[in-house]
């Protein structure tokens, strides 16, 4: 078993923030995993960090950190037109999604190329393109600290709404060992989003087809982490009520809306900072994406303080000009 060591947490984290861990410690499987939680006791909750892609790390970590790496993927099969897929946490979350488009499994395409791994993906309810991770999760199998044991969590247990779940509102409680979901041959397609919209008129449409419609949509719109440092979304699609809505489009009328179920509107928090003037803005060390004003990037050197200093900044000019507080999407370490 490897030992707890200093480890440079630079090339773990996908906005390359500095970051040096003073008790790390790595492993190769989810039984490890547990054997090194179960001996390290109810006081050590520790960080677990998968590929470091919805992090803001600090320059020094001194708490205790876990990192679980690789592991493997199962497929029962022998449920009629659908399959429980088992993956470990370690796994890398494209590599999942590429095997299951690869075996014609639908219900993770949409989510293709989200960066990070399957231990990761629950804790903000991975979501792309009209799916979210929630829509085909079966289990979510834990590390829980309170129990100190391993028990599992059923998905309405897992108390998942957009970009959040019981992982995220009680951090350091759990640390997922193994997710399940449940793929179909046949299911229908999720195709409602525009530029994946015309794929539903086309005759058979394929997943993988639609992976690869996904994929090229990602590659346009949003940095690769391995050549432009980044998190993905840095805040949420704020949601407001409905009279708010109309206030706001009556004074900005282009203004992007989508209506909820519950009445409430969400805003396109893209769309409102990219009006307010920030898309492509550079300031020292961190930036502004130019193609996703959502996105915030490490322009070399970056510490956490650079990159929490051009959120403050783009948070508070969203305040004045809309009256609307956006909300930090990754973890604040
Ligand atoms: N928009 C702009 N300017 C921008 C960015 C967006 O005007 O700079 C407008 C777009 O034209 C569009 C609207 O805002 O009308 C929404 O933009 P987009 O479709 O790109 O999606 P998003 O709301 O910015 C969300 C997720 C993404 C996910 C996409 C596609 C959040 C916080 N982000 O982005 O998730 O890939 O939808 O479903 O919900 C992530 O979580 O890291 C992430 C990338």
């Amino acid at each position: 078993m490897p030992t707890l060591t200093p480890f440079d947490l630079c090339s773990r984290n996908t906005l390359a923030l500095p970051c040096q861990g003073a008790k790390v410690q790595v492993v190769d499987s989810v039984d490890d995993a547990v054997n090194v939680l179960s001996g390290w006791g109810e006081l050590a909750r520790p960080l677990v960090i998968g590929l470091g892609s919805n992090l803001v790390l600090p320059e020094l970590l001194e708490e205790p950190v876990l990192i679980i790496r690789g592991g493997s993927v199962q497929f029962m099969e022998g449920q009629g037109d659908s399959v429980t897929v088992v993956a470990d946490a370690g796994v890398v979350w494209d590599e999942l999604v590429a095997q299951c488009v690869g075996a014609g499994w639908r219900g993770l395409e949409n989510l293709s190329l989200i960066p990070g791994t399957v231990g990761a993906a629950p804790v903000q309810n991975i979501g792309a393109y009209g799916v979210e991770l929630k829509d085909s999760l079966i289990y979510v199998d834990v590390f829980d600290f309170e129990s100190m044991s391993r028990r599992r969590l059923e998905a309405q247990a897992c108390k998942f709404d957009y970009r959040d779940s019981i992982f995220k509102r009680e951090p350091r409680r759990f640390v997922v060992l193994r997710v399940a979901f449940r793929l179909n041959k046949n299911a229908p397609f999720t195709l409602a989003y525009g530029e994946l919209k015309y794929l539903a008129s086309e005759p058979d449409v394929t997943v993988q087809a639609i992976r690869a419609k996904v994929i090229s949509v990602r590659q346009a719109k949003l940095p690769d982490p391995a050549c432009i440092p980044n998190a993905g979304s840095f805040f949420k699609n704020p949601v407001v009520s409905k009279d708010q809505a109309l206030r706001l489009a009556n004074r900005f009328p282009e203004m992007v809306q989508y209506p909820l179920t519950d009445g409430q509107v969400k805003l396109a928090a893209g769309w409102l900072i990219d009006q307010a003037g920030w898309k492509g803005h550079r300031a020292s060390r961190a930036g502004i994406h130019e193609r996703q004003a959502l996105v915030l990037t490490n322009l070399g050197g970056a510490t956490q303080s650079d990159i929490l200093e051009l959120a403050n900044d783009v948070y508070q000019s969203v305040l004045d000009l809309y009256g609307v507080e956006l909300e930090i999407e990754p973890v604040i370490v």
